[in-house]
C-alpha cells in the first residue's frame, strides 16, 4: 500500500469511490476546488498495485486538522488502506498542529472502530448533524503533539465533516 498526494488525474477514481461509499458523494468539482487550495487542504490517495483504492481529504486549520472525507473502494476494504491514509496524515502533521479531529456517524461502526484503533478518542456528539437523516455525529480527536495555542482561525467556523 502506497500513500501519495492526490493529483487532478486521480479525481475520477476518487469520485467513483465516493459514489460507492456515501449517500451524498463529493463530485469532481469539490475535489477540483480543494486541489486548487493546497495551502489549506491536504488530499491523499492510497494505491495498491498502482490502482487508486482510497482517498482522504483534510482541512488544515491553524491548530487543528479536520478530516473531511475518507473512503476506500468496497472491494479493497480491510486491507489497511484507510489506516495507511490516516497514519500518513498524522505523521505529516505531528508537531505542526495540536490535534486531528473528525465527525463520524454514530451508526458507522467500521469507521468508529478504525479511528479508535488509530488512537482517536470520543470528544462528544453533535445532534442532528447529517442533513440526509438528521443523524448524530460523534466527534473524535487525537493529539498531534503541538502545545495548545488559542487561535481565532479555529473558532466560529464550521466544516464539512467526514460522513
Ligand atoms: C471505514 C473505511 C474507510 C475503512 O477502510 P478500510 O481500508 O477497510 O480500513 P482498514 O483496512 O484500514 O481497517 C483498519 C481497522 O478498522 C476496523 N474496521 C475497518 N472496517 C471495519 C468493518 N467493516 N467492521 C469492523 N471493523 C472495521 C478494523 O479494526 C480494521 O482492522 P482489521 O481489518 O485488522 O480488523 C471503509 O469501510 C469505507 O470506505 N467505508 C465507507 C465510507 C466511510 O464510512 N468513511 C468514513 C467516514 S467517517
Amino acid at each position: 500500500m502506497r500513500v501519495r498526494e492526490m493529483e487532478i488525474s486521480d479525481i475520477s477514481d476518487a469520485v467513483k469511490i465516493e459514489k460507492a461509499s456515501f449517500e451524498e458523494p463529493w463530485d469532481s468539482d469539490v475535489f477540483y476546488r480543494q486541489l486548487l487550495n493546497r495551502g489549506r487542504r491536504r488530499l491523499l490517495v492510497a494505491e495498491n498495485n498502482c490502482r487508486v483504492v482510497g482517498h482522504l481529504a483534510a482541512w488544515l486549520k491553524a491548530s487543528t486538522v479536520n478530516v473531511t472525507t475518507l473512503a476506500v473502494e468496497p472491494t479493497a476494504r480491510r486491507q489497511g488502506a484507510a489506516t495507511a491514509l490516516v497514519q500518513k496524515l498524522i505523521a505529516e502533521q505531528r508537531g505542526l498542529r495540536e490535534k486531528i479531529k473528525l465527525q463520524v456517524r454514530v451508526s458507522n461502526r467500521a469507521a468508529r472502530t478504525l479511528y479508535k484503533k488509530l488512537g482517536f478518542e470520543e470528544q462528544g456528539t453533535q445532534e442532528n448533524y447529517y442533513v440526509d437523516n438528521g443523524e448524530t455525529a460523534l466527534v473524535m480527536s487525537r493529539p498531534l503533539g503541538r502545545r495548545e495555542v488559542a487561535s481565532a482561525a479555529d473558532t466560529g467556523r464550521t466544516s464539512k465533516a467526514v460522513r
